[in-house]
């Protein structure tokens, strides 16, 4: 099997999962992206344009790249070059997701597209654990996702220009597995139909852009609360954000990014605040991105 072109670059945005209450089924993508060239090549794999310990077989642009090829019986000889990575690493923004969406989606587009985007987000799914980042990474805008019979369903909904996102980005990590084992195994039955009643109405108040509901819906009582102790001096950055107007404040992902929502542009006034509290936070507003995995020449 021939590639149809010698390479394709990839951009792959940043993403936020969650959003409160759509734990591990709600995410949506930004417009700040990592940019990827894929060449096949005719032996081997070259990694340029990350840190040497990343350039192997583990890293998930080639799990999911090779992952693809593997399906359409196409080789998995390739030289992959990390162009841009402006997605902070292990700061809850799907990192990870960019990878494996960008590998995905260039073996697919290298040979001729005979994967449905379905079946890309099957595979991108597969590889990540879960999809509440990997839809929005790979169709845009704001995505809710779940899994039947082994297969990832998700329905892309749009959001409303009114909303403003600001990340709130501090210095340390925050491990996804770390976040997860705080996790209970067992759930109260008014928690979980606390959140149920609140995601089944999320994507009406982003579509509408109504900070009254979003206010509402995006609390969340199954995850945010465990986690809260991962993380460093939180309380301060959430009580400043809603003295500069955030109307809601969340954790992006499995953290340490946080997201707060507002009805105009808080960043400036924001950075001046933090700037003096420890851990290095910084503000950033951030659009959304409607296009999702793209080619880009
Ligand atoms: N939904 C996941 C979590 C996102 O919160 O653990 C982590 O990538």
């Amino acid at each position: 099997m021939k590639p149809i072109m010698e390479k394709i670059k990839v951009q792959v945005p940043a993403t936020s999962a969650n959003l409160g209450s759509g734990f591990d089924c709600a995410g949506l993508a930004y417009d700040l992206y990592n940019v990827f060239e894929f060449e096949p090549i005719d032996e081997g794999l070259i990694i340029d344009g990350c840190d040497e310990k990343y350039a192997n077989k583990d890293n998930p642009a080639y799990a999911a790249y090779s992952a693809v090829c593997k399906k359409i019986g196409a080789p998995v000889s390739v030289k992959i070059t990390i162009l841009e990575t402006n997605v902070p690493v292990s700061r809850g923004l799907g990192s990870s997701a960019t990878l494996i969406c960008a590998g995905a989606y260039a073996a697919n587009r290298l040979y001729g597209q005979p994967l449905s985007w379905d079946e890309v987000f099957e595979i991108c799914t597969e590889i990540e654990g879960h999809p509440d980042n990997v839809a929005p990474a790979l169709f845009g805008s704001f995505c809710t996702s779940l899994i039947t019979n082994g297969k990832p369903r998700t329905v892309r909904f749009e959001v409303s220009p009114k909303i403003h996102f600001t990340v709130l980005i501090p210095n340390f990590e925050v491990k996804t597995r770390d976040a997860r084992s705080v996790l209970p195994h067992e759930i109260e039955r008014d928690d979980a139909i606390y959140n149920m009643s609140r995601i089944a109405l999320l994507p009406y108040a982003f579509e509408k852009g109504d900070f009254d509901l979003l206010k509402v819906v995006t609390r969340d009582r199954l995850h945010q609360k465990y986690r809260k102790k991962l993380f460093k001096n939180i309380d301060d950055i959430k009580k400043q954000a809603y003295e500069c107007g955030a109307i809601s404040f969340m954790i992006s992902g499995a953290g340490s990014t946080c997201l707060c929502l507002s009805e105009r542009s808080i960043e400036k006034e924001l950075n001046e605040k933090i700037s003096a509290l420890p851990n290095g936070w910084v503000a950033k507003e951030l659009r959304i991105s409607v296009n999702g995995t793209r080619e880009v020449l």
